[in-house]
């Protein structure tokens, strides 16, 4: 497999509209209309989504690798394994008993989840798109829309990333809201968590971990 890059990226430190971007969000709500594949998703798996004592969601699980691996360690929860490929999470794998996959977006399935007060006691969020340019700054998930939703669902928060400025952002995204006690540290992998995560330790990037708990949710 060809060695994967650091995202490279223009910007010499946060993003000079991070802060005034992220406070809008914070301060207006988001309506953007939820899309119907995911509103189907969601409704067909709202019982079992009900039923499960404890919730933890693999938010952008590409092929559902890390999915089975949080499954494996919470063998007491329902394991949530969420992307919108669905070439990725075709490439199938057996479930254990206590995951599921589902293709959805995630900023639409968020929504819904909160809707139903259906918080996770833990997201996980592992190498999600990085959108190094500049341009694309309200694609990264700090500067997106739904930023005050997937702080309102609450639970224990683990982002990991091959870019540390994502992370860096992701923290002060966090500290406009109110929420200073994220911490970013670097991370040694013995048994990567996701094929990403495997290619990216491969191919020698030093790998970033942030985690903050935004609470228990009603
Ligand atoms: C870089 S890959 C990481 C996949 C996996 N977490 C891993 O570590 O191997 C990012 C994943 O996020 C998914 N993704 C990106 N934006 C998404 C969105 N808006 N809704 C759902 N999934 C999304 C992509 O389809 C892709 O599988």
């Amino acid at each position: 497999m060809p060695a994967s890059r650091i995202p490279e990226t223009s910007q010499a430190g946060l993003h000079d509209r991070l802060d005034e971007v992220v406070r809008r969000h914070l301060e207006s709500s988001w309506r953007q209309p939820l899309r119907r594949h995911s509103i189907e998703a969601f409704e067909s798996l709202l019982p079992r989504l009900r039923a499960a004592p404890v919730l933890v969601l693999d938010s952008g699980c590409g092929t559902g690798a890390s999915t089975v691996h949080l499954a494996q360690s919470h063998p007491d929860a329902l394991v949530l394994g969420i992307d919108k490929s669905a070439a990725r999470l075709a490439r199938g794998r057996e479930l254990p008993d206590n995951a599921l996959l589902v293709r959805a977006e995630l900023a639409d399935f968020w929504r819904l989840l909160l809707r139903e007060a259906l918080h996770p006691a833990r997201h996980c969020l592992f190498y999600p798109n990085p959108w190094p340019k500049p341009a694309h700054l309200k694609r990264r998930w700090h500067a997106h829309p739904v930023f005050p939703d997937l702080l309102a669902l609450g639970g224990e928060l683990e982002l990991r990333s091959n870019f540390e400025l994502y992370l860096r952002e992701f923290a002060r995204a966090l500290a406009l809201a109110g929420v200073v006690s994220a911490e970013v540290v670097s991370l040694t992998i013995d048994q990567p968590v996701s094929p990403f995560e495997r290619k990216y330790a491969e191919s020698g990037h030093r790998l970033w971990k942030l985690t903050v708990n935004l609470g228990a949710r009603p």
